[in-house]
């Protein structure tokens, strides 16, 4: 490595130690605070009152789910509020929870958790008549009504797909998956499955993110570090694309890169159009908000609905944006 490109990775390294002490600064103080249940959004007046309590506050995903749900409930005269923890944090997510029941909601909206005190507090919902409604994760084992959201095993499948798609080479793969929620566990299961029977695919390792950014970049690092022969990377969870690319890009004689993420933020169709990111899984996170709130404007209603309704998702490419470009070219 020349002085130079030593100094910019140094100067890097030194960025994200400082981000992510920031990071761990907010997260043990989100620990420490007491969780109260503000109104962080204008809300419509409606007859229903429904709590929408996202898997953190303060990332671009959960704000199109947001904005979908606030289209739902001005059209169909809902009052929607928007509250959770400021960052992932299972046990502030349950505590909101159990404000909202105690704030008598017609109707809760959360992600769901595969943690037994996430099965109580919906169970205790439930005997309040309080129905609950899972948004881009299930928890199928919980007594929650319905369940809006990507078929998150088949995400995971396409993941691998797209990586067989894009070359033909040996990979060496390394994983940056957001948590163990399960949403990002089938991500993952879903892309073994699709390369398993592919013998020059091997993935190295998987390592978590806490969904942010600056510890995906992090964990990349780390995982360049152990095993020089990564070539290619997966990122579960919507920001992890962005973290592997901003660390890999670092890596001059790296450029061969292969990554796959997920979701589709301005930031990542960019590095798609750059050719720095290879491909993306697509979510529906606005219709999932839609969607949730008019589902639960039909179970308020006593009214007959699904109990499994997963939004799309496929493969997005470089090739795919150009001739989307095109299309609106010709169809503006
Ligand atoms: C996942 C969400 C997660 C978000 C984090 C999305 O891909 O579906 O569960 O909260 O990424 O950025």
């Amino acid at each position: 490595m020349t002085i130079s490109s030593r100094l910019l990775l140094i100067g890097l390294i030194s960025l994200l130690i400082v981000s992510s002490s920031v990071t761990a600064y907010l997260f043990v103080k989100t620990l420490n605070s007491p969780v109260t249940l503000a109104k962080t959004t204008e809300a419509q007046t409606g007859r229903y009152h429904i709590i929408l309590i996202p898997e953190e506050m303060n990332n671009p995903y959960w704000e199109s789910i947001r904005k979908g749900a606030m289209k739902a409930g001005s059209d169909v005269h809902i009052q929607v509020e928007f509250t959770g923890p400021a960052q992932t944090n299972e046990i502030d997510q349950i505590k909101i929870i159990e404000k909202a029941i105690a704030a008598k909601a017609d109707g809760i909206i959360t992600q769901g958790i595969d943690n037994p005190a996430f099965k109580s507090v919906v169970e205790k919902a439930a005997k309040r008549g309080i129905p609950v409604v899972t948004i881009d994760t299930d928890a199928p084992d919980s007594r929650r009504a319905a369940y809006v959201g990507s078929n998150n095993y088949h995400a995971g499948f396409l993941a691998g797909e797209a990586l067989l798609q894009s070359t033909d080479s040996d990979l060496n793969v390394g994983i940056i998956t957001g948590n163990d929620h399960p949403n990002e566990k089938e991500r993952v299961q879903g892309f073994k499955d699709a390369v398993k029977n592919h013998v020059n695919v091997q993935i190295k390792a998987v390592k978590t993110s806490n969904i942010s950014r600056v510890q995906a970049a992090e964990k990349t690092y780390d995982l360049l570090q152990k095993y020089p022969d990564i070539n290619a990377f997966y990122g579960t969870s919507a920001l992890d694309a962005l973290g592997i690319a901003a660390m890999t890009s670092q890596f001059s004689q790296r450029n061969k890169m292969m990554i796959v993420g997920f979701d589709t933020l301005p930031e990542t169709l960019d590095l798609i159009k750059k050719g720095q990111i290879n491909a993306t899984i697509t979510q529906e996170p606005y219709q999932m908000g839609y969607e949730s709130m008019t589902l639960m404007n039909s179970i308020l209603r006593h009214e007959s609905f699904a109990e499994i309704n997963n939004t799309p998702s496929s493969i997005l490419t470089k090739r795919d944006l150009i001739s989307r470009n095109r299309m609106k070219n010709i169809n503006p």
